[in-house]
């Protein structure tokens, strides 16, 4: 007899619920996404966020049930997200899910969602029957962190779905997340929020036009798996600043999200080939510095395995270029899908189902911890 677990996710601006079964089998995942409230705002707002989780919890939760053709009595567990993310956001997902497994008298899991992003990964490997090999490096990317984490198994060598995972932080963003850097520099060129998909087919139609600057590799005194996107997002702010040509057509532009009109098919007509190389540019300094700070922390760790996870692993660039160097050098690389990539609650419940298994429960104490640390 399998274990369903149902997991619940509100740390940020998405309300999600998903039932998984053994840890590893995706029965239903549900994500209702706030992007359009926040849009205006040009990023997450805290309050509107937490109203808009209390709207779309119970419906959503209902939602996964349907769609896993299960009803309440039939999940062994709830497996709840309580941190790191925005206290009123998370409150509401712990709220509801203490007050389901009190309610059905099931276990309540306590889970960390950086430790769902790991398993994001693991969920999509078992799709191709693949169970990566530990210890890996595990780079999750993403609007709120750019955080690399040594991952091994307390026992044996690979991912099983039951494995207690052990996480070693390696290094970190001192400034911006990746996503957030990605997510300025869209605003200041007038691309609207959320930046990074918008970036990443407006880099992909850059092609060879000329690059109207160069960015050269991000460098930092200290830990060299440290992260630091700021000085870069600077750089492209100033760049523009010292470019008076780019005013009209960002006027253009933001003009035309005023009238709605987001897509990549009506924003790509709007930019000069000087806008695509610049984005171009931006990109490729932004995946460089991804790859070659996770593929130096791999070797120096000894891992074989590099997991990449969080909303900029959907990335094309990001993923052809870690698919490649892990191709080159040996080293076997692992990304969730898109829909798995960015947040949801089908990892949420899978990094329920070891402390399941390890009967790591919560009582009604449980509170959200902004942030909670990973290791
Ligand atoms: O994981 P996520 O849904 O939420 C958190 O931030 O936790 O990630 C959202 C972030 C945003 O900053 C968004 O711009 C970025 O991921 N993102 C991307 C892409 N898709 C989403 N960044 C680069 N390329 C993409 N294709
Ligand atoms: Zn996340």
């Amino acid at each position: 007899m399998s274990v369903r677990i149902l997991g619940i996710e509100s740390s940020c601006d998405e309300t999600a619920a998903a039932i998984v079964a053994d840890g590893r089998e995706i029965l239903s995942s549900v994500v209702a996404s706030q992007i359009d409230i926040h849009r205006k705002y040009g990023g997450v707002v805290p309050e509107l966020a937490s109203r808009e989780h209390l709207r779309q919890i119970v419906p959503v939760v209902r939602e996964a049930l349907v769609q896993a053709g299960l009803q309440f009595s039939d999940v062994d567990a709830v497996g709840v997200t309580h941190g790191p993310g925005l206290v009123g956001s998370l409150l509401v997902g712990i709220t509801y899910g203490k007050t389901l497994a009190f309610a059905l008298n099931k276990p309540l899991v306590p889970v960390n969602h950086l430790e769902g992003h790991v398993h994001a990964v693991f969920l999509e490997a078992h799709k191709s029957s693949a169970v990566p090999e530990l210890p890996a490096v595990c780079l999750i990317v993403s609007g709120g962190h750019t955080v690399l984490y040594e991952v091994r198994a307390e026992q044996g060598t690979r991912a099983e779905a039951t494995a207690q995972l052990r996480y070693r932080k390696i290094g970190q963003t001192r400034d911006d997340a990746a996503g957030e850097a990605y997510d300025k520099v869209s605003k200041l060129l007038g691309f609207g929020y959320p930046g990074g998909p918008i970036l990443d087919r407006l880099a992909a139609a850059a092609g060879s036009e000329p690059a109207p600057v160069k960015f050269g590799s991000i460098k930092m005194k200290g830990n060299p798996f440290d992260f630091s996107f700021s000085g870069l997002k600077t750089a492209v702010l100033y760049h523009v600043r010292e470019h008076a040509e780019y005013a009209l057509e960002i006027a253009v532009r933001e003009a035309a999200l005023e009238r709605g009109e987001r897509k990549f098919e009506q924003l790509l007509p709007l930019c000069s080939r000087q806008t695509l190389g610049l984005v171009r540019e931006f990109q490729n300094a932004v995946v460089r510095d991804l790859c070659d700070r996770t593929f130096m922390a791999a070797e120096n760790c000894g891992a074989s395995t590099i997991l990449v996870s969080g909303g900029v692993a959907a990335n094309a660039q990001l993923r052809s270029v870690f698919e490649a160097k892990g191709k080159a050098s040996g080293m076997q690389t692992f990304f969730p899908s898109r829909a798995l990539s960015t947040d949801n609650a089908a990892m949420i419940a899978a990094a329920a189902f070891p402390r399941f298994c390890a009967r790591i429960f919560a009582d009604t104490s449980l509170n959200a911890t902004a942030s909670l640390p990973l290791s």
